[in-house]
């Protein structure tokens, strides 16, 4: 079967900026769930979107990140799914280094918000080219120049608009495609289908326009494209690929306005899978052999399969159900007899994959985040890092004899990259990080129904946690040796510092100018 191109993204944006809105409105343009490798249609765009929902609520705070596939204009878009609310979690970030772009939403009313902008930077260490849609155009919000600035500012983004709002909240009229030229009108009576009708012109200019617009909007029009052509660059192609310049679409997703201009704009613009780096040399996606990372593990996707599940990126070849893999970390083939690829809740056996995919792998706790799997050249695949915990927390067991396995619990969880643990070198206790708060109660859950070990947080006086990065052994033992009650292991032996607040990291910089506290870390191999 020959393959679409892949199209492999992920939507970032601050809880209720409308990615789930967006979500379904893209769904609705592939008009189906596609199966990844081979076409298959899983009842209308409706169908799609109440799986999707119903996972959500059936899963609740332990919903995976899930992959959304579907088909548009020739290409295969596999939509990656970031859980942005209450679990929100490192899985989130990591994520996102398995797309080759990404979707930026914001509220037109609110712009840059925090988790927009924590996503934003962990695309910004790939350079993960990132279009922009400003949603809820359809309310009063934020002057349209005001949310470039912030964008421009907050991002230190270049921002070029691919359309220019005509009005706002109940006097919006819909949007100017400037790359197109054409007028795209709002049709407020219009919710179900696509939105927009479109007035192909000749250029502002165009006489056509007086009679489709009010004098004082379209005047107003002028001059913001007058002033939009003198301020922001033209959009070009290479500087968005690269990840330094964000062309920006207005819409309304709940009124599926815009939506059609974004997608167009993906299947224009939006790369197909890129280059992948490894230790030894760089992977050409078009390569005939298969090659692929594992990006993020799930266990008990479904209770009716108690397995974990291994997500692997495939970076290049055209993948096959029963192939052999070398697992190159432990340098032990495979065979991989059912893989899995994902339609909302259901799972199912992938019999092929092409380079773009996601590819579920059953296992029993052989596979780890960051491995490698090749048809047998040892490879490494890199830029598949761990993230610093934002919140800290001590663990005991409820009954302290049970400390133990409290520790084999938390080395599983951590080698799975359901958290941070780390074991401070002196004292009993484990701190373990997370990334939202609520993702403590799903780690404690875990540790009583899988572990039988019921266990108890505690707040600690760590603030964050930093990896030791020094080529000079000698000045990490002299830090060792003044700071031992800040010096921790990670599950994998490297070391962290654990500082008690910001002045701190300052403070370490400053005495052991040698030594980098990290932020991330690069998956041990
Ligand atoms: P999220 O996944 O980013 O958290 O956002 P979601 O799509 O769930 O949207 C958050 C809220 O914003 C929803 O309203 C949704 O209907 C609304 N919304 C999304 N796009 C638009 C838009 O273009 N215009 C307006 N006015 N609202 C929009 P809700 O009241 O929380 O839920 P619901 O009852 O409407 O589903």
């Amino acid at each position: 079967m020959a393959a679409f191109p892949r199209k492999t993204f992920a939507i970032i944006s601050h809880p209720d900026a409308g990615k789930t809105t967006l979500t379904e409105k893209l769904l609705l343009f592939g008009g189906a769930i596609t199966q990844a490798g081979a076409v298959k249609a899983r009842g209308d765009a409706r169908r799609a979107r109440s799986d999707w929902m119903k996972v959500e609520q059936e899963r609740g705070i332990s919903v995976a990140s899930s992959v959304m596939t579907f088909d548009y204009r020739g290409n295969t878009f596999n939509l990656l799914d970031t859980p942005g609310h209450e679990d929100f979690s490192e899985d989130t970030y990591r994520v996102l280094t398995a797309v080759d772009s990404a979707v930026m939403v914001l509220d037109s009313g609110k712009g840059i918000e925090t988790q927009t902008k924590k996503l934003f930077e962990v695309c910004r260490m790939r350079d993960v080219p990132i279009a922009t849609f400003i949603n809820k155009l359809d309310r009063d919000g934020l002057d349209p120049f005001e949310l470039l600035d912030d964008i421009e500012k907050t991002l230190a983004l270049d921002v070029t608009p691919a359309s220019w709002p005509i009005g706002m909240g109940k006097d919006f009229l819909g949007c100017y495609d400037l790359i197109k030229d054409q007028l795209i009108l709002f049709d407020k009576t219009n919710k179900s289908k696509v939105n927009g009708i479109i007035e192909v012109c000749s250029g502002l200019d165009d006489a056509k326009l007086d009679t489709l617009l009010p004098a004082h909007a379209l005047q107003k029009l002028r001059e913001d494209v007058e002033m939009i052509r003198g301020i922001y660059p033209e959009f070009n192609l290479k500087d968005y690929l690269d990840g330094s310049l964000t062309p920006i679409f207005f819409g309304s997703a709940v009124n599926n306005f815009g939506v059609q201009e974004l997608i167009n704009g993906l299947v224009e613009y939006a790369p197909n899978p890129r280059p992948q780096p490894c230790i030894e040399r760089t992977i050409d996606p078009k390569e005939d052999k298969v090659t692929g990372f594992i990006f993020k593990i799930q266990a008990n996707m479904d209770p009716k399969h108690r397995d974990r599940i291994a997500f692997m990126k495939v970076c290049s070849g055209h993948f096959k159900r029963g192939m052999k893999m070398l697992h190159t970390r432990s340098d032990k083939t495979i065979i991989l007899h059912n893989p899995v690829i994902f339609l909302a809740q259901d799972r199912e056996v992938a019999e092929e994959a092409f380079s773009g995919d996601i590819v579920g792998i059953p296992n029993h706790g052989n596979l780890r985040i960051g491995d490698t799997l090749t048809e047998g050249e040892k490879l490494h695949f890199t830029g598949i890092p761990s993230f610093a915990p934002e919140l800290l927390r001590t663990v005991r067991p409820e009954d302290p004899l049970k400390a133990k396995h409290l520790g084999k619990a938390l080395e599983q969880i951590a080698e799975e990259g359901g958290a941070s643990v780390f074991k401070p070198i002196i004292g009993s206790e484990w701190i373990v990080g997370a990334v939202g708060a609520l993702q403590f109660e799903v780690i404690a859950d875990r540790i009583r129904t899988e572990f039988n070990v019921p266990v108890i947080f505690e707040s600690t006086s760590y603030y964050t946690a930093r990896w030791i990065d020094c080529e000079d052994s000698s000045v990490v033992r002299k830090l060792e040796t003044a700071y031992r009650s800040n010096i921790a292991n990670d599950h994998d032996g490297a070391l962290v510092f654990l500082a008690r607040n910001a002045w701190h990291i300052g403070k370490i910089a400053e005495d052991f100018p040698q030594i980098k506290l990290q932020k991330t870390k690069e998956q041990t191999l």
